[in-house]
């Protein structure tokens, strides 16, 4: 298969770089066109970027030349068709409907469009229905463009863990107490003498994002609406001095009473995107999308954040709760599922679903960019 060129808008920074180390050997995705801020504009990527990842960064990169962060300004047919962006919400909430209205598909990370009623916010395994929402958009409708958003990385983990306990049980309330990354801040984040043997129990906006977008994955498709789950979150976030790997503490109450077992079994038989290609499986999806570390003192983010290439939601310590019915413990990657890798599952999901092929959008978008450089 021919593989499709894809940009990178926020290339520099934490996402960003793995995007790069995500999408580098991607089968389908071939990496074209590079941007960041206007400070790092023109300059070759590895003058730009101080590279944080523990794989060399791909001499082909390291030599591509950083774009200005519009769509205007291309040759027609340059700018790719495919935007994967990695920028800080206000940032996004100004440059992503551009790249939207040019024609692209723009597949986000940021939290700037997460709760807009006809943006999709989707984890494949959770709610891939809910993808439908992109062709109500006006920029759908005006030029092929669209935008797809993944959600806060604390909500990718906990969203996977609930997602089985929802369909079989029902989720009346949850309590959530999670120990977030340092990398989850961006380089260069929080720095050293704040984090270093130390806990800060505040991280902007994250307890109200994690509570909204978890009703928002686990929602209803109602028409070009999502009817939130009516479950009560209760999120407390803190972060800790862990490179990568946010771990959350869950207590819930079902709907419905569980056993071990059957929670044991709801997860173990959790595999929705099995087959779904073809009969083959997508290229980042993990093999089991929410493992059980059944040792008594996992999770843990050293050893177990890479599981399914940190794909994986990784679950363990279930216990009865005094206060609720279950409690235990969720583990997953904060750069990888938790921001570009799902980002890439996202796109491979529109691409399996015919939603990065723009045949009957090639004239007007062309139009549009056209219109655009005048
Ligand atoms: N880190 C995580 O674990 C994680 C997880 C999920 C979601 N996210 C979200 O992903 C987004 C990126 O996070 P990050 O951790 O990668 O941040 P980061 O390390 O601070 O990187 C920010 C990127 O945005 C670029 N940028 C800054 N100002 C810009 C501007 N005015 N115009 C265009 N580009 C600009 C930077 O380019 P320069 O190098 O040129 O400054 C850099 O490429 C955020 O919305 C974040 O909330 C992060």
């Amino acid at each position: 298969m021919e593989r499709r060129r894809v940009g990178i808008l926020g290339a520099t920074g934490m996402v960003g770089q793995r995007f790069i180390q995500l999408l580098h050997h991607h089968p389908w995705f071939e990496i074209a066109w590079l941007a960041a801020s206007d400070r790092s504009a023109g300059k070759r990527f590895d003058e730009a970027c101080r590279w944080k990842l523990d794989t060399p960064l791909p001499a082909g990169i390291a030599a591509m030349t950083l774009m200005p962060n519009v769509p205007e300004g291309m040759p027609s047919g340059e700018l790719p068709k495919i935007i994967f962006a990695a920028l800080d919400s206000a940032i996004a909430y100004e440059l992503e409907p551009k790249f939207a209205a040019a024609g692209c598909a723009v597949i986000s990370n940021s939290s700037a469009f997460r709760m807009t009623a006809d943006v999709p916010l989707v984890v494949p395994e959770v709610n891939a229905d809910h993808l439908e929402l992109l062709e109500s958009q006006v920029w759908r409708k005006d030029a092929g463009g669209y935008i797809v958003t993944n959600p806060n990385c604390c909500a990718i983990g906990l969203s996977m863990a609930l997602a089985p306990l929802a369909q079989r049980f029902g989720i009346e309330s949850l309590f959530v107490s999670t120990m977030q990354a340092v990398s989850g801040a961006g380089y260069p984040g929080v720095a050293s003498l704040d984090i270093l043997g130390n806990v800060i129990p505040f991280i902007q906006n994250e307890e109200e994002k994690l509570q909204e977008e978890c009703g928002k994955l686990l929602g209803t498709l109602v028409g070009d609406r999502v009817a939130l789950a009516p479950m009560k979150l209760s999120a407390h976030c803190n972060r800790v001095a862990v490179e990568d790997g946010h771990t959350e503490c869950v207590s819930i109450k079902l709907k419905r009473p569980a056993t071990y077992e059957q929670i044991l079994n709801a997860w173990a038989d959790f595999q929705p995107l099995a087959g779904i290609h073809e009969g083959k499986p997508l290229p980042s999806a993990p093999d089991q999308p929410v493992e059980y570390a059944g040792e008594m003192d996992r999770p843990q983010p050293r050893l177990d954040r890479m599981r399914g290439n940190g794909m994986a939601a990784t679950v363990g310590r279930l216990r009865p709760c005094n206060l609720l019915d279950w409690k235990f413990v969720v583990l997953s990657h904060n750069t990888i599922r938790g921001a570009a890798g799902a980002a890439v599952l996202n796109a491979e999901l529109l691409a399996m679903l015919g939603k990065l092929d723009w045949k009957k959008w090639t004239a007007s978008a062309h139009k549009h960019v056209t219109a655009a450089l005048v």
